[in-house]
């Protein structure tokens, strides 16, 4: 298949009370355990890379790799910028072709985040492409955050409100307790402050940070809103651990591929295991689930002369 938005692939999650797994990869068979456990599970799936791995891998790769993997599934991928913190990597992975993009101002002030925020909103709405937002902060464990420090940092429901309104993004970063980056999955997440935020905003919510957050928490947040979990922390993990257990079991193999076989096949089967626990197993059937291709989607192109 061609890469899908992520509008139609998130309203639907929100609307089923499911969430898309949005998994981040670095090279080539990252992209290809995800897609595949995807396939095999039957579900639409969000592959996104962030500044990093397009600063590792080289944009142009980026698109080919996931464009070339995505064409041989059937079910329906989205490439998303994963913390776009700058208007120009946006405005460039647009231009390359990516589906869904994320422009996170969340560093910044508030109205400084309003501004940019809107203005990448504009443009990607004009080519038919999803913007998602980060609204309060998603801190990262590597710098050593108390709990004061993420209380302080969660999202407000009130400032949600005008936030969406002004910018007109598609999608919601919300930060309510969990931490980018942490190793084992001990946090649990802010239900009441999601509810609220969930009950004053109608989009669909990200949540970011997902490998440190308790299962059982990821499954109650996305009854209050949560459409799509970033995973990434996990993945890298998982396609380490695979990395090692063949060094071990085969000490004097060099042909990298025998090696790099092991991570792709551990990275799938926690992916596989992740979109079974957000519940989007099943959800892509012979009808679709209501995405279309973008290259498709007619385009209003405004003006009034003929
Ligand atoms: O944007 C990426 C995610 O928020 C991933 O978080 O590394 O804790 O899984 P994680
Ligand atoms: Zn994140």
């Amino acid at each position: 298949m061609l890469l899908v938005s992520s509008g139609e692939m998130l309203q639907a999650a929100m609307e089923g009370h499911y969430a898309v797994g949005a998994f981040n990869a670095n090279n080539m068979e990252q992209v290809q355990g995800i897609v595949e456990a995807a396939v095999e599970e039957r579900a639409p799936v969000i592959l996104q890379a962030s500044q990093g791995a397009i600063r590792y891998a080289g944009l142009t790769c980026v698109v080919a790799i996931v464009r070339a993997v995505a064409e041989e599934a059937d079910v329906p991928v989205v490439l998303h910028l994963d913390h776009g913190t700058d208007f120009d990597q946006n405005i460039r992975c647009l231009r390359a072709g990516f589906t869904s993009l994320m422009y996170d101002g969340s560093k910044r002030p508030y109205q400084e985040n309003v501004e940019i925020t809107s203005r990448v909103v504009r443009i990607a709405h004009v080519c038919g492409i999803p913007v998602e937002a980060e609204l309060g902060q998603v801190l990262k464990s590597t710098d050593n955050v108390t709990e004061e420090e993420v209380l302080a940092a969660m999202t407000d429901p009130e400032q949600a409100v005008d936030f969406v309104a002004r910018t007109g993004c598609d999608s919601l970063a919300v930060a309510v307790g969990s931490v980018h980056a942490m190793e084992s999955a001990q946090a649990e997440l802010n239900i009441e402050r999601l509810r609220a935020i969930h009950e004053a905003i109608k989009i669909p919510l990200v949540l970011h940070g997902s490998s440190g957050v308790k299962e059982e928490s990821e499954v109650e947040a996305i009854r209050y809103g949560i459409a799509k979990i970033n995973v990434a922390t996990m993945l890298n993990q998982a396609f380490t651990r695979g990395m090692k257990r063949a060094l071990a079991s085969m000490p004097d193999n060099t042909d990298p591929r025998k090696t790099l076989a092991v991570s792709r096949e551990e990275v799938k089967e926690v992916v596989r295991h992740k979109i079974r626990l957000f519940g989007s197993s099943g959800k892509v059937t012979a009808s679709g689930y209501a995405s279309r291709p973008t290259q498709h989607r007619a385009v209003d192109i405004g003006g009034t002369e003929e």
